[in-house]
Order: structure tokens, then C-alpha cells, then sequence
């Protein structure tokens, strides 16, 4: 491994530890809620976050070149909500994310999918691309639709992921989500899926760092809040200082109430 990417992947985990804003949503389902108008919820967001996943676009048309939290560029695509999900080409390619200054890749791997085959190839060919360059490649797994989200299969995507030389898994958090972090070899940080109550999104954070996570990988959760700064901050607790969730959402809360009364 290249100095240039482990310097690349220290600067997306300090101390191990990582609270990426994922923003990237719009690249296959568009004017995502809480995204309509990008910069507006990314600007307020960026002092808290490690690093931003976001496609080129918007970090083209939505980001400030004075940024300096690093990059971690979406480069597969190709699909659509309105389509089979799995069916996604690399669409950017490794000379446009160092032109970009990205400090990773990230591309969909879909394990048990109709292409499963081609993302993991995806994958693959930017591993190669990536030693290349020294670039860090994040695989984002996903399972088949009719697939249990469950360490079983979520164990599988991201070993598959860290055996095709990926530097950092996304998944999901499962029951014994240990057993998960345990079979990969590399940094697994978790998503946070659909938008859930402030407090189960901290516990679901908590739960995910006991079983050994490296951070979170997490957008609506954060950008749907009733308070997007306030969540961050709740979150980066429960990563970077191992606040329990209660605290946490207590943090949470009590920063809305203090921001809604100086409104
Ligand atoms: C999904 O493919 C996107 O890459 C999102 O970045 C990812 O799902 C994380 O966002 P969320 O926390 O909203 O699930």
C-alpha cells in the first residue's frame, strides 16, 4: 500500500475514527428530501463532518473550493430509482477524483443482486486504479432485495468487499454486528438508512461502535433532522468520545431548544 493512500485514508479517520456526512443520495433517487437545494444543507453541516461523500456534481456546483474537510467521491451510477439499482458503471473516472482532490472513491457493491457480478467488478477495477494513483477505494454494500439485512449477508458483502481490496466497508447495522466487523479486515463503518427518530439514530451509532465499527457513513439521519447541526454533534459524541446515546440525545435536544428560543 502507497504512503499517498494510507495518508489518504488517515486524513478520513483520525484516531480510527470517522462521522462522514454521505450527501450523495440525489445520484440515483434526484431532489432527495432534505438535499433540494444541497448547499444550503451542506454549508451549515461541514464543521462537524470528517469527510463529505457527494458526487462530482454537487461538489462542483454546491461546495466552495476553499474546502477543507476531505473528499470521498461517489463514482458509481448509471441507474435509477425508476430501475434495477444494481445495474451501475463507474462514472467517474480515478484522474477526475485526483483533478477533484478526492481523498477516496466510493462505489455500490450489491451482493446477491441481479448485477452482482459487474458492481464487484466495478469495485475491483478501481482497487487497481486506485493502487495506481494512491487513491483509497469505500466499497457501499448492499444485499439483494430479498436478502436478509443480517450479519450473515452483510458479513458476506463486506468481506467480499475487503478481499477485493477495498480500504473502507459501508454497511448496515445488524444484530450481532460484531460478528460483521470480525470477518473484515479493514475499517466498517455503517449507514444510517431511513430517517428514524433523533434518539434511535444515536442508539443504532452506540450500538455500532460497541460491535466495533470505525464510525458512521450517515446522511438522512442527519440532513432530515428537525435539527441537522444539532444531530451531527450528537453523533460525532457518541463516535469520537463514546457519549451513550441518552447523553447524546440529551445534547440533542436541549441545543434545539436553546437554538429554537434564539430564533
Ligand atoms: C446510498 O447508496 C448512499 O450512498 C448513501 O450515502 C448511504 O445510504 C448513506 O446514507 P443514509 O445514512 O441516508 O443511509
Amino acid at each position: 500500500m502507497s504512503w499517498g493512500l494510507k495518508n489518504r485514508v488517515e486524513r478520513l479517520m483520525k484516531g480510527g475514527r470517522t462521522v462522514m456526512l454521505a450527501v450523495d443520495h440525489g445520484y440515483f433517487q434526484g431532489p432527495t428530501t432534505g438535499l433540494e437545494d444541497p448547499r444550503k444543507t451542506i454549508t451549515p453541516l461541514l464543521p462537524y463532518a470528517d469527510s463529505l461523500m457527494l458526487t462530482r456534481g454537487v461538489l462542483r456546483t454546491s461546495v466552495d473550493p476553499d474546502l477543507e474537510v476531505p473528499v470521498v467521491l461517489r463514482v458509481s451510477g448509471g441507474t435509477s430509482i425508476l430501475k434495477e439499482l444494481s445495474d451501475e458503471v463507474v462514472t467517474t473516472s480515478i484522474e477526475e477524483a485526483i483533478r477533484l482532490n478526492a481523498s477516496a472513491v466510493a462505489v455500490s457493491v450489491f451482493v446477491g443482486s441481479e448485477h452482482e457480478k459487474e458492481t464487484l467488478a466495478n469495485l475491483a477495477e478501481l482497487v487497481n486504479e486506485g493502487e495506481r494513483y494512491g487513491m483509497p477505494v469505500l466499497a457501499v454494500t448492499a444485499v439483494g432485495r430479498e436478502m436478509a439485512r443480517d450479519a450473515r449477508y452483510l458479513g458476506l458483502a463486506c468481506r467480499i468487499s475487503a478481499e477485493l481490496g477495498a480500504s473502507i466497508v459501508k454497511t448496515y447495522y445488524c444484530e450481532d454486528f460484531s460478528k460483521v466487523v470480525n470477518g473484515c479486515p479493514v475499517p466498517v463503518v455503517i449507514a444510517g438508512g431511513k430517517k428514524l427518530p433523533e434518539r434511535d439514530a444515536l442508539v443504532l451509532a452506540q450500538n455500532a461502535m460497541a460491535g466495533g465499527a470505525s464510525g458512521v457513513d450517515m446522511g438522512r439521519n442527519i440532513f432530515q433532522s428537525s435539527d441537522p447541526v444539532g444531530m451531527m454533534k450528537a453523533v460525532r459524541a457518541v463516535v469520537h468520545e463514546g457519549a451513550r446515546a441518552d447523553d447524546a440525545f440529551r445534547l440533542f435536544d436541549e441545543g434545539q431548544a436553546a437554538r429554537q428560543i434564539a430564533r
